[in-house]
C-alpha cells in the first residue's frame, strides 16, 4: 500500500519557492527587454537597408528636386555666427551641406547619416573637403562632444526617427548655448493633436508633428521653438534655440 504521507523533506521550502518565482520573472524581463531591442534592431537594419538601395537613384528621382528646392528656401532662414561649425543629421548625399558650405566659405560642416551607400555618394560630390566631412552613425547617439556644433540641421529625415525624443536630447547636447537646431520636415494637421500622423510608406511608417507637437518635443530636451515657416507646401521650418548660459 503506497505512503499516504505527505514527505516535505525533499520540497523547496516558502522563501525558495519566492526565490524562484522572482528569478523568473527577472528572466522574463529580461527576455522581453532583448526581444524589444532585437526588434528595433531589425526595424533600424530595415529602414537602413530601404536607403541603401535608394542612394544610388537618389539624386535622379523627382524627390530630390523637391528637397534641394527646400534646401534653397531653409537658406532663406539660416542665421549663423562666423565662423560656423554645423551638422546635418540624416545628410543623405550632402545636398544641403555642399549648399550651406557654398553661402557660407568659412563654415565648417559634418554630414551624419546611417546608410553608407548614402555617404559614399556624398563623399563621392564633397567640392569643400577638408570643410566638409561625413560620418557614418545613428542620429539617436550621436558621436560627438558636449556642445559641439552651432547649429544642426535635419531635413525630411526627422519623419523616420523611431525614438524622436532621444534625438531630440543628442541635438540638444551637441549644440552649444545659443546654438540652432533647424527642423524641416512634411506636416498635415493631424485630427488627434496629442500623437503625430503615423504613415505607413516605409518600415515601421514616418511619423509627421504639427507647429505644437514640434514645439513640446523640443521643449521636453531644453530647446525653446522660436518660430515656423512653410518652405514649399506642406514643407515646414522650425526654428529652435538652445537657451544661453
Ligand atoms: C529622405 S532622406 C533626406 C536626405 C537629406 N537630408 C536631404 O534633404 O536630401 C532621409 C535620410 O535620413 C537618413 N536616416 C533615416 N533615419 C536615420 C537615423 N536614425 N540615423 C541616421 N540617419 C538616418 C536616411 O539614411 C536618409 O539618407
Amino acid at each position: 500500500m503506497p505512503n499516504a504521507r505527505l514527505d516535505i523533506a525533499g520540497l523547496p521550502n516558502y522563501n525558495q519557492i519566492l526565490g524562484g518565482a522572482a528569478k523568473l520573472t527577472l528572466k522574463k524581463h529580461q527576455a522581453l527587454r532583448k526581444l524589444r531591442k532585437l526588434m528595433t534592431d531589425n526595424l533600424f537594419t530595415n529602414k537602413k537597408l530601404l536607403f541603401d538601395r535608394w542612394a544610388p537613384s537618389y539624386d535622379w528621382l523627382f524627390p530630390s528636386v523637391f528637397y534641394r528646392a527646400i534646401h534653397k528656401r531653409l537658406l532663406e532662414y539660416v542665421d549663423l555666427p562666423k565662423p560656423a561649425n554645423v551638422l546635418d543629421i540624416g545628410c543623405g548625399t550632402g545636398r544641403l551641406l555642399e549648399r550651406l558650405a557654398t553661402q557660407f566659405p568659412d563654415l565648417r560642416g559634418t554630414g551624419l547619416d546611417f546608410s553608407a551607400n548614402m555617404l559614399r555618394l556624398a563623399r563621392q560630390s564633397n567640392h569643400h573637403h577638408p570643410r566638409l566631412i561625413y560620418i557614418e552613425g545613428k542620429a539617436e547617439s550621436l558621436p560627438f562632444a558636449d556642445g559641439q556644433f552651432d547649429a544642426v540641421f535635419s531635413t525630411i529625415s526627422f519623419l523616420h526617427y523611431l525614438e524622436p525624443k532621444q534625438v531630440l536630447s543628442e541635438i540638444a547636447r551637441v549644440l552649444s548655448p545659443g546654438g540652432r537646431f533647424y527642423l524641416v520636415d512634411i506636416n498635415i494637421t493631424s485630427k488627434k493633436e496629442a500623437e503625430p500622423q503615423l504613415l505607413a510608406l516605409t518600415p515601421r511608417g514616418i511619423r509627421l508633428y504639427s507647429p505644437n507637437q514640434r514645439q513640446l518635443l523640443g521643449s521636453s530636451s531644453g530647446l525653446l521653438c522660436l518660430n515656423h515657416h512653410y518652405l514649399l507646401g506642406p514643407v515646414l521650418l522650425t526654428i529652435f534655440a538652445k537657451p544661453p548660459i
